[in-house]
C-alpha cells in the first residue's frame, strides 16, 4: 500500500529511543536482522537491561541518554542521522505509576517533547510513537477500541501515555511532522521485566511462591506477541501514513485469572499457588482492541498463537533464570514490597 509514502531504505538508518527495555530490545534484534542500521538511546533506568541487547554490541550503536534532556538528543541525532526514529523509551508499569506519578510525567509528557521538537528541528523523515491501548481508557463487557474511541485513560501511566500522544498529534497535524501513531495491546515475550503480570507469574510459579491476583481476577487484556508487535512496526515505518494512528493487536482477550491458570498448567503446578491480593485502584476492567485499520491498510497481521507464544515465553524465562535474577535484587525487591503490601 501507498509507496508514495516510503522513506529512503537505501541505508536503512533507525535512532531508537528505550531500545534496551523489553519491547524495545526485541524490536532492535529483529532491525538488525532485517539489515537496518540502529542506534539505540536509552537512559538505562531500572527497565533498561545492556542484557536485553546481548550479542548485538558490534551490530548496533548504543548511547546512553535522557529523552529530556535536549543536548543530549541533539548530539545523539547528528551522530546517527537516522531515517526514522521510534520511540519506546517511557516509564511503562502501571502500578509504579499510582505508587508515583511524577516521573512519569516527566519521561512520558515532557521527555516525548524535547525528543519531538529535536526532531523537528532534525527534519527527521519518520515518527513512529509508541503510545498505548490504555489512552482509551477501560470498556465494559462488550465492544472494541477503535482509533476513533475517544481518549479517557485511568491510571497515572495512561494519562501520561495520552498526553504525549496528543503532543504527537498537535506536531503532526501543526508542523506537518511526520509522526505516526501506535495504540498496541498488551504484549508479552523474552525480556520482559518481571514486575508485568506474565513474566511475575512464570517466575513465582517456577518458585512455588504464592501468585498475586489483584481482586477477582476477572479483567480482561487482549495480549499480543512481542514479535508481532515488532512486525507491526515495521509495516508502520515502510508503509504507514504520516498522521495517522494505527491500533494494533491480535483479538486475544484473557481474563487474568485464566492467564494464571495457565500458566500453572503449562507448568505443572497447583492452582493452590494463587492468592487474590488487594485491587489495584481504579482498575480498568477490559481491554480490546479493533486491528482493522493496520490489517486493512498495512497488510499485518499477528502471526504467533497464543498457546505457542506462551509455551515460547515460559521456556525462555526457565532457561534464562539468570537474566531475571539478576533483576530481582534490592530496587526490584523494595518496589515488590511497596506494591504487594498486605491486604486489609
Ligand atoms: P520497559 O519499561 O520495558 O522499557 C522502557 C525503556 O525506556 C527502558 O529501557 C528504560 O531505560 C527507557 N527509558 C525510560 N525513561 C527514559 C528516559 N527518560 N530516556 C531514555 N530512555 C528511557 O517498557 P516496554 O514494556 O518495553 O514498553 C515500551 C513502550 O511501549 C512504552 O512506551 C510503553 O508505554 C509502550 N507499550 C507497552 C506495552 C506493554 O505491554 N509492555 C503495551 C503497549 C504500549
Ligand atoms: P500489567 O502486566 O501490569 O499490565 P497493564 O496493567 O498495563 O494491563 O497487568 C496486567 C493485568 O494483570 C492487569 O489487569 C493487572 C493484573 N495483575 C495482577 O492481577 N497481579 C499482578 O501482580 C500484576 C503485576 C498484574
Amino acid at each position: 500500500m501507498s509507496t508514495d509514502h516510503r522513506i529512503a531504505m537505501e541505508q536503512p538508518g533507525l535512532f531508537v529511543t528505550g531500545g534496551a527495555g523489553f519491547i524495545g530490545s526485541n524490536f532492535v534484534r529483529m532491525a538488525v536482522e532485517r539489515g537496518y542500521n540502529v542506534m539505540v538511546f536509552d537512559a538505562l533506568t531500572y527497565a533498561g537491561n545492556m542484557e536485553n541487547l546481548a550479542g548485538l554490541e558490534e551490530r548496533i550503536r548504543f548511547i546512553r541518554g535522557d529523552i529530556c534532556d535536549a543536548a543530549s538528543v541533539r548530539n545523539a541525532l547528528r551522530e546517527a542521522e537516522p531515517h526514522a526514529v521510534v520511540h519506546f523509551a517511557a516509564e511503562s508499569h502501571v502500578d509504579r505509576s499510582i505508587l508515583g506519578p511524577k516521573i512519569f510525567t516527566e519521561t512520558n509528557v515532557l521527555g516525548t517533547h524535547v525528543l519531538l521538537e529535536e526532531c523537528r528541528q532534525a527534519g527527521i523523515e519518520r515518527f513512529i510513537h509508541i503510545s498505548t491501548d490504555e489512552v482509551y481508557g477501560s470498556l465494559g463487557n462488550t465492544g472494541l477500541f477503535t482509533e476513533e474511541s475517544p481518549l479517557n485513560p485511568t491510571s497515572p501511566y495512561a494519562a501520561s501515555k495520552a498526553a504525549s500522544d496528543l503532543v504527537v498529534q498537535s506536531y503532526a497535524k501543526t508542523y506537518d511532522f511526520p509522526a505516526i501513531i501506535l495504540r498496541c495491546s498488551n504484549n508479552y515475550g523474552p525480556f520482559q521485566f518481571p514486575e508485568k503480570l506474565i513474566p511475575l507469574m512464570i517466575i513465582k510459579a517456577s518458585n512455588d511462591e504464592e501468585l498475586p491476583v489483584y481482586g477477582d481476577g476477572q479483567n480482561v487484556r487482549d495480549w499480543i506477541f512481542v514479535g508481532d508487535y515488532g512486525s507491526a512496526i515495521f509495516q508502520a515505518i515502510e508503509h504507514g501514513i504520516p498522521g495517522e494512528v494505527y491500533n494494533v493487536g491480535s483479538n486475544n482477550e484473557w481474563k487474568n485469572i485464566d492467564i494464571v491458570r495457565l500458566i500453572l498448567e503449562e507448568m505443572h503446578k497447583p492452582f493452590s499457588l494463587v492468592t487474590f491480593v488487594k485491587d489495584r485502584p481504579a482498575h480498568d476492567r477490559r481491554y480490546a482492541i479493533d486491528s482493522s485499520k493496520i490489517q486493512r491498510d498495512l497488510g499485518w497481521r499477528a502471526e504467533t498463537s497464543f498457546e505457542k507464544g506462551i509455551r515460547q515465553t515460559i521456556e525462555w524465562y526457565m532457561t534464562h533464570r539468570q537474566w531475571w535474577k539478576n533483576i530481582m535484587t534490592g530496587e526490584y525487591l523494595e518496589y515488590y514490597q511497596k506494591n504487594y503490601e498486605p491486604k486489609r
